[in-house]
């Protein structure tokens, strides 16, 4: 049987409890049924739906009996190109964003301290004149 490929549409029309589609390390898996066995309880998966999951399932350091039970819930690949926002790419963006910013504001720090010392030293020599 060829892999059935999943769109983002897809995962993101799956986001109820009543049918529940989760994304892990590229696949998606129909917890539905599972959902209410889920030893963590179902809020946590909940608020994954939707998006990639795999590191909020990562961080739990979940047995090799969790991941065996995917398995059976497995519906296919996820579309590679789809353009999910990760927590990854989101912070790589402000870090650049961040940067630009410091660049520039080190330059508009530079200007009016350089007026005030100018300004002082006018007042030294013209005082001392
Ligand atoms: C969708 C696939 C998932 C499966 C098949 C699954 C399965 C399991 C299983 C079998 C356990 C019992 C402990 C273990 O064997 O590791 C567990 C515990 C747990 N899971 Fe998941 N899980 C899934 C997703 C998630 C997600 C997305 C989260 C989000 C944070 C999560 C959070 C937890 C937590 C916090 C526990 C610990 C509960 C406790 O020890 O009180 N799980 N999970």
């Amino acid at each position: 049987m060829a892999t059935k490929i999943v769109t983002l549409e897809e995962l993101q029309a799956h986001t109820k409890k009543d049918s529940l589609y989760v994304l892990l390390h590229n696949k998606v898996y129909d917890v539905t049924k599972f959902i209410d066995e889920h030893p963590g309880g179902d809020e946590v998966i909940m608020a994954e739906a939707g998006k990639d999951a795999t590191e909020a399932f990562e961080d739990v350091g979940h047995s090799d009996e969790a991941r065996g039970l995917l398995k059976d819930m497995l519906i296919g690949d996820f579309e590679q190109n789809s353009a999910l926002p990760t927590r990854s790419t989101t912070t790589t963006t402000q870090a650049t964003t961040h940067t630009a910013s410091q660049s520039g504001s080190s330059i508009s720090y530079f200007i009016p301290l350089a007026l005030l010392a100018a300004y002082f030293a006018w007042r030294f020599y013209s005082g001392a004149a």
